[in-house]
């Protein structure tokens, strides 16, 4: 839906197999969800950097940074959250369309945002990854100290606390971070990428 008149969409002449076959690789949206502290952003940033030292170009869009800059604008309502996500769908699914592994790392609370998210991409290129990881572990390791302030109700709105968190039923891949390493969660999304095809480059 577009509130704009008198425009014309106009397809690439660059096809995706073009692309790929460029890059050595199908452009994908991988993106995460799960609780604040559940190691989305620790994982993100791991898989960037070793996807990028393999010769992968990829790219972290992560719900912090964004919203110091694109959605500054935004706080944690529902509709607010519904709004950061359909924007951030949007941005990686055009990052994914120009060929880039488009990595989001996002609380993304709501399963229909992330299914509107999904729909934005064509079909086999949208990758979740659920970190299924405890309430009890991520407020046990509460690295920014919110759940404390939360729970002192100094945070209103705050997921898995005073604000709902929907798990996936149906995500491509699901980790626990309470029970596996850093390098064992890479190492299964690497498998997947190798067994969909979506590194297509021999490394
Ligand atoms: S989302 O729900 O809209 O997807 P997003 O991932 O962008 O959230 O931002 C979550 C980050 O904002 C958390 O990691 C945390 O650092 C911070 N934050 C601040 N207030 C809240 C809140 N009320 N609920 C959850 N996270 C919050």
């Amino acid at each position: 839906m577009t509130n704009a008149k008198n425009i014309k969409w106009t397809a690439s002449q660059i096809s995706p197999e073009k692309r790929a076959i460029l890059l050595g690789q199908r452009g994908c949206v991988v993106w995460f969800t799960g609780l604040s502290g559940s190691g989305k952003t620790t994982i993100a940033r791991k898989l960037e950097e070793h996807m990028m030292s393999a010769g992968h170009p990829c790219y972290v869009l992560d719900g912090d940074n964004i919203r110091h800059g694109l959605n500054s604008d935004l706080g944690f309502s529902e509709n607010d959250r519904k709004e950061n996500i359909r924007r951030i769908s949007e941005v990686a699914a055009l990052f994914a369309d120009a060929g880039l592994i488009a990595i989001t790392s996002f609380i993304s609370p709501f399963i229909n945002d992330r299914m509107k998210a999904r729909q934005k991409t064509p079909e086999g290129s949208f990758i979740e990854i659920y970190l299924d990881t405890s309430l009890e572990v991520c407020e046990k390791r509460d690295p920014k100290n919110l759940y404390k302030k939360a729970r002192k109700g100094e945070i209103p709105d705050f997921t898995g606390i005073s604000s709902p968190y929907e798990p996936p039923e149906n995500a491509e891949i699901v980790l626990d971070t309470g029970k596996l390493s850093l390098e064992n969660c890479i190492g299964r999304i690497i498998d997947y990428f190798h067994e969909n095809n979506i590194i297509t480059k021999k490394d």
